[in-house]
């Protein structure tokens, strides 16, 4: 078993901490930025800005955290000045979730748009869809990334894999890893999944960027949106001529014949496959490289038994930095109770996936190894 904080696991962590454990740079940055939070000033924060500014690249932001501490949700403010409630342990989350009646409607005026450009490019993705609209489009994805299924594709995608290596071995030094080696990996994999050229890879990286950018102007990610659409309609248009029976291939020739889907629908899932797996992949391949650079212990660790801690691994690194800050929003649909809160109808709320896994008081499950 791998745990990036082998002393207290379960324990209730301050950003601070978490930060000096990882990251000396980042140690160094919060020591410019004053002395840690303490609850009084978490208190003076209730309405605190949505996204919360971050005090250390690698820990969740201290608003969430102190709102993890205090137990119950609390609001925040987002852009367009509204206060949606922010929860932030893992219960609270898992509750949210896990009840359909907190929707996630993305063009519901009462569904709290992080980001202003969300009802634009996020109004015709299942995934900001409920229920009945949400599944029937969710079971058309799942055959593709059943275990089963992602298993077949292991061979392909070591290989891959070993390509970026060996390309990245040929670079001088310093090489940077991110462009080398995390932005490359997902890219490829996710291209082979879908069936579309790799040659297309810098319109993929390019515009995905700007997608999940929090700063990039709505606009801009309108024509990103548009690039991709450009891009992905053009590779659908051929596979119905030439069908390979890869996802995009299927979309357009089994699902769009079969009345589930449209063309442009099958063209948007395409790009939400693409979009949902880059930056996400990529940021989780560069940050766990440099937590094993920082916890050189557990990096032998997982070099003296990759058989064994390989899988462990990878699902603790995915906890420890759950990438996904803004994520998931809903509102509820009535009136909901949540951590002895009353969450009113018509009310938003944002999930801090980041804040509920960091001091996971539930015992951690931990996958056995794979057999060989
Ligand atoms: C470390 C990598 C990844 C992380 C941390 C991650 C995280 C997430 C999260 C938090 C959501 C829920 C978002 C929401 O409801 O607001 C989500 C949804 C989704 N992700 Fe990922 N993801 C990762 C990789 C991928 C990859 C590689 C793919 C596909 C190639 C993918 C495809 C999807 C899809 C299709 C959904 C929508 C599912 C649904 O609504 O039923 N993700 N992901």
């Amino acid at each position: 078993m791998i745990l990036l904080d082998p002393e207290q696991p379960d324990a209730e962590h301050s950003g601070v901490r978490e930060a000096a454990e990882v990251c000396p740079a980042a140690v160094i940055f919060i020591q410019d930025q004053g002395a840690p939070m303490t609850t009084t000033q978490a208190d003076d924060l209730a309405g605190a800005p949505l996204p919360a500014p971050r005090r250390c690249p690698c820990a969740p932001p201290g608003f969430y955290t102190e709102t993890r501490a205090s137990g119950r949700p609390r609001r925040g403010t987002i852009w367009d000045g509204s206060n949606p409630w922010l929860v932030a342990t893992h219960r609270q989350v898992n509750q949210v979730l896990a009840d359909p009646r907190f929707r996630a409607d993305v063009t519901d005026p009462a569904f709290p748009n992080v980001d202003p450009a969300q009802p634009q490019t996020q109004g015709d993705i299942f995934f900001r869809q409920d229920g009945d609209e949400h599944l029937p489009i969710r079971h058309i994805l799942d055959p593709d990334f059943a275990v089963t299924q992602v298993e077949r594709w292991r061979p392909r995608i070591e290989q891959l894999v070993d390509k970026v290596i060996d390309a990245l071995l040929t670079q001088p030094r310093p090489v940077d890893l991110v462009k080398h080696f995390a932005l490359p990996i997902p890219t490829m994999a996710i291209c082979e999944v879908l069936g579309v050229d790799l040659a297309d890879s810098s319109t993929v990286s390019r515009a995905t960027h700007l997608m999940t950018d929090m700063e990039a102007p709505a606009e801009a990610k309108v024509a990103a949106m548009g690039e991709m659409s450009d891009l992905i309609g053009r590779h659908a248009r051929d596979k119905e001529e030439h069908p390979d029976g890869r996802l995009l291939s299927r979309l357009v020739t089994w699902h769009v014949p079969s009345g589930e889907l449209t063309f442009d629908q099958a063209v948007l899932l395409g790009m939400l496959v693409i979009g949902a797996g880059h930056e996400t992949t990529a940021n989780m391949l560069g940050l766990s490289v440099l937590a094993l650079i920082k916890h050189p212990d557990q990096r032998d660790t997982l070099r003296s038994d990759l058989d064994t801690y390989a899988m462990p691994c990878a699902e603790e690194m995915l906890r420890w930095w759950t990438i996904i800050q803004t994520e998931p929003p809903r509102f509820a649909q009535e009136d909901i109770e949540v951590g002895g809160q009353t969450i009113k109808a018509g009310e938003g709320i944002i999930c801090s996936l980041a804040a509920g896994v960091r001091a996971w008081s539930a015992p951690v499950p931990r996958p056995e190894p794979r057999p060989p």
